[in-house]
């Protein structure tokens, strides 16, 4: 069977991962994806950097923006991180070029989510992204199709890795914020500006598009009221452990129909959980979330939100989904579910 040909743009912790998982796990992806995933052309900042992969076998491009314009590629991967920049540059192009493109850069979905996949349903290509959200579990994938069913009524958790495994730390080892921060930045569960991480914006991210996707509505990151955990001491964990309980940053968003005009609470903040919610027992790099639907009841979603192997098997998986034929998005419709025609007539208000 003809290959699905991939570029890569980013070659950081997640896109070396991708680079080690495909290689890996090569003869069981094409079994399971009908023909092979073939890497054939990269991209990033510094071509000299040792990243403890062979990248000999790929053609470089010193402009990732051109990936997708390349008559030797069907699918982009964009893992280099930002809003906007190159990033997004590559995003436009590739999809413009008619390409399918994956990935993992919640920041550019919650900002320009609704531009892409207006532009992906046009060209009537796949744009993909469950690595942009609690990493290694199939969040998205879980929402999407598994509760498809469902009317979801709230949907919360924690959303940080980096956040999650500072605060586990400093509780189970008494260890400084800043030590275990450059910790969680050393393993690669970090932003590249861990401001995103500790100041609660990349939960807000995540929550945006998880919420989106939830209730049907509009990205709204700019109503995601948020707080981080900067702020936080050691005494205000000491402090809560003595009264039965862990502080975890939790991202909650559900439907708010007690106005005029129903609309979306959204908010990062960090919480107090007592020691007997299931909540309280996600430590280090782990992320959960928790849906509820209306028939399905609640449904929780656990495991590793950060770090290069779990992020990369969301990438793969959404690789796989395309191998399989979902170049056009497949059976499973627009990139947020609801055409984006809908999602833009229906303002800020969850369905
Ligand atoms: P990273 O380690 O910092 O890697 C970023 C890559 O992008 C590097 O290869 C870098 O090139 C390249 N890059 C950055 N700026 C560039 C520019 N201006 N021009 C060309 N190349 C540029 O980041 P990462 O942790 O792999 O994260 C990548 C994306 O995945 C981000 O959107 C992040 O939010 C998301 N994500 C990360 C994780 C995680 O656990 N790390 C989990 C889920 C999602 P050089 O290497 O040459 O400098
Ligand atoms: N910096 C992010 C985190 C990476 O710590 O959760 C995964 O999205």
């Amino acid at each position: 069977a003809e290959p699905l040909r991939i570029a890569l743009a980013g070659l950081g912790t997640v896109g070396a991962g991708v680079i080690r998982l495909l290689e890996t796990n090569a003869a069981l992806i094409a079994r399971r994806a009908g023909r092979p995933l073939q890497i054939v052309a990269i991209s990033a900042r510094d071509r000299s950097k040792n990243r403890g992969v062979d990248l000999s076998p790929y053609a470089w491009e010193d402009d990732m923006v051109i990936l997708g314009e390349r008559d030797d590629v069907d699918v982009v991967v964009e893992l280099v991180g930002g809003s906007d920049g190159p990033a997004l540059a590559c995003a436009r192009t590739t999809i413009e070029a008619g390409k399918a493109l994956v990935t993992a850069n919640k920041a550019m979905i919650a900002h320009h989510g609704l531009e892409l996949a207006a532009k992906a349903e046009s060209a009537k290509v796949a744009l993909k992204f469950e690595a942009a959200v609690a990493g290694g579990i199939p969040v998205i994938k879980g929402l999407r199709e598994g509760a498809a069913a469902n009317a979801i009524e709230r949907v919360y958790g924690i959303l940080n890795g980096t956040c999650n495994f500072i605060l586990s730390q400093m509780e189970d080892t008494g260890r400084d914020f800043a030590d275990v921060l450059a910790e969680a930045q050393a393993r690669g569960y970090a932003e590249a500006d861990p401001t995103f991480d500790v100041e609660g914006i990349d939960a807000a991210h995540k929550l945006s598009i998880l919420a989106a996707i939830a209730f049907g509505a509009r990205i709204d990151f700019a109503g995601v009221d948020t707080a981080g955990i900067s702020r936080l001491r050691a005494a205000d964990i000491e402090q809560a452990d003595s009264l039965g309980y862990v502080i975890r940053l939790i991202g909650m968003a559900e439907p708010d129909h007690s106005g005029a005009q129903p609309c979306l609470f959204q908010r990062v903040q960090p919480h107090l959980v007592p020691f007997n919610h299931p909540l309280a027992h996600v430590d280090g790099a782990t992320n959960a979330v928790v849906a509820e639907g209306n028939f399905s009841g609640r449904l929780l979603f656990q495991g590793a939100g950060a770090g290069d192997g779990p992020t990369a098997s969301a990438v793969v998986a959404d690789l796989i989904d395309i191998a399989r034929g979902q170049l056009t998005g497949g059976e499973i419709g627009a990139p947020f579910s609801v055409p984006v025609a809908e999602l833009e007539a229906m303002g800020r208000a969850a369905t």
